[in-house]
């Protein structure tokens, strides 16, 4: 008690704050999501991302150097094509050398050591934007969203691939996509399924990147429902139970309460997807002069490892030495 018991004692200094808290996450728990165009020399810069760009796969090559250098421990791609090339199942998700199958491939040339992630989902290829073929009424066809994205996820796995990253929230996705990979001799592919990824406002920024919105209705017959935690929670256990690797909470700074839930719930690896909204919220507060982006950035990333995240996907990691570095 007060006032033999004075907690200000422990953080009196900056030599004893530093031994007493933990370390801000080193850049090997980083995975830098990238957007990858088809052609070469193209860099688009994202409106509604400062920072970030859609590159076509030697420009990736040329702006992962510095992220390498700086110690990041993995890259995840998503791919964007003409919308000449879309259509009903999502087709061009899968071809041999599609875009995000001919950038592993240069990213793994160049840089072997780094883990490459791919995203496995088709509404970046579909006509209508959905993450599945859709069945006449409209629906997202459930059974045949998993065939397709088998078949990505082994693509993937062939170009070569570390992990296959399913983004779906199909039923039954992480079983038909580690059946497939085992089949083909892919039995040390890492899977990390979106396991628990929320029906979110905060994914905009992203559809503006990917171009992926869908053109009618949303993601609420797929995506997990905020208001209904003991759900979201069981998506995540199915997806152990079907054979997931890692586990993920998407967005992840809304969502810290089923971080700390799903930390206490599993023995596997946990990664939080801090999603373009959270990203680009804090780039627009700091330009407005409302806040600092430095101490905005570390502690939101302290708050993620704090409720049990592992690894950590961020847009932040291709600016980890200016903004992680003090
Ligand atoms: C698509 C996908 C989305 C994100 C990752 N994969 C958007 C969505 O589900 O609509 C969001 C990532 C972000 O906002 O940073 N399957
Ligand atoms: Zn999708």
């Amino acid at each position: 008690m007060f006032p033999e018991t004075r907690l200000r004692r422990l953080r009196q200094n900056a030599g004893i704050r530093s031994m007493l808290n933990t370390p801000l996450p080193g850049p090997e728990k980083m995975i830098w999501p990238a957007f990858v165009i088809e052609g070469a020399a193209k860099r688009e810069p994202i409106e509604s991302m400062p920072g970030q760009s859609r590159l076509s796969a030697d420009q990736l090559l040329i702006d992962l150097e510095p992220v390498v250098e700086s110690g990041i421990g993995g890259v995840l791609l998503f791919g964007l094509v003409e919308d000449s090339e879309k259509d009903h199942t999502g087709t061009a998700a899968y071809h041999e050398n599609g875009v995000v199958q001919h950038a592993i491939r240069e990213v793994k040339k160049r840089f072997p050591e780094l883990v490459v992630t791919a995203d496995v989902c088709v509404c970046a290829y579909t006509d209508h934007g959905h993450c599945g073929p859709l069945t006449t009424n409209g629906d997202v066809d459930n059974d045949a969203a998993n065939e397709v994205l088998a078949k990505i996820a082994l693509s993937h796995a062939v170009a070569g691939a570390d992990i296959v990253a399913p983004s779906a929230m199909m039923d039954g996705q992480v079983q038909a996509i580690r059946t497939a990979l085992d089949a083909n001799g892919f039995d040390q592919t890492l899977l990390m399924s979106y396991s628990t990824k929320f029906a979110s406002a905060m994914y905009g920024p992203f559809r503006d990147a990917e171009k992926s919105c869908p053109g009618k209705g949303d993601r609420k017959g797929y995506q997990a429902s905020y208001g209904d935690l003991r759900t979201a929670l069981r998506e995540s256990e199915m997806d152990e139970a079907e054979g997931a690797d890692i586990l993920m909470v998407k967005p992840s700074l809304f969502y810290l309460d089923v971080l700390t839930r799903l930390r206490e719930n599993t023995d596997l690896p946990i990664a939080a997807y801090n999603v373009s909204g959270e990203y680009s919220m804090l780039h627009a507060c700091a330009e407005r002069g409302w806040g600092d982006l430095k101490g905005m950035v570390q502690e939101s990333t302290a708050a993620l490892v704090r409720s049990g995240a592992d690894i950590l996907i961020s847009y932040w990691a291709n600016q980890y030495d200016e903004l992680f570095r003090n």
